[in-house]
């Protein structure tokens, strides 16, 4: 899969970990930054992930930041997106099979690594399951075409 990533400056370590997690399990892992430590703002990275993923330019996004709420909310602003913060791996799992996640965010001051590569493994290997799922999705996709 490939796989856009990116942070703030509290999620650097955290990114360059998960990258090579992903790389190590045949992933394609494009960077979008930051990788300065100097404090920066979320929503550039957030916007960067969320355009990616709506392009197809990716097949998936992964954005960290402190607490992974306020990338996730920048990403989510992009149309087509679907980020979800999860700091466990039920939740990761069910982000995917009920609600087609198709970007993740969590929070490098909130989860270890530990239990951060088990949400990203879990995130990545989950299928959506459609049905009564699909047409909730589509009800929250429509409501990005109404003013
Ligand atoms: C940065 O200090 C922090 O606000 C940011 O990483 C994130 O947690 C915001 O939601």
């Amino acid at each position: 899969m490939k796989i856009g990533i990116a942070n703030d400056h509290s999620g650097i370590e955290m990114k360059q970990e998960i990258t090579a997690f992903l790389q190590e399990r045949g992933h394609e892992v494009v960077n979008f930054g930051t990788d300065k430590n100097e404090s920066c703002d979320y929503p550039i990275y957030g916007e960067k992930v969320g355009r990616a993923v709506a392009s197809g330019e990716v097949d998936r996004g992964i954005l960290i930041c402190g607490t992974g709420l306020g990338i996730s909310l920048a990403a989510n602003k992009v149309h087509g997106v679907r980020a979800v913060v999860c700091s466990e791996p039920c939740t990761a799992r069910l982000s995917r099979q009920h609600n087609d996640a198709n970007v993740l965010a969590f929070g490098a001051r909130i989860v270890g690594l530990e239990l951060a590569k088990m949400i990203v493994e879990t995130w990545l290997a989950a299928e959506f399951e459609g049905g009564r799922h699909k047409r909730r999705v589509d009800m929250i996709m429509e409501i990005e075409d109404r003013p």
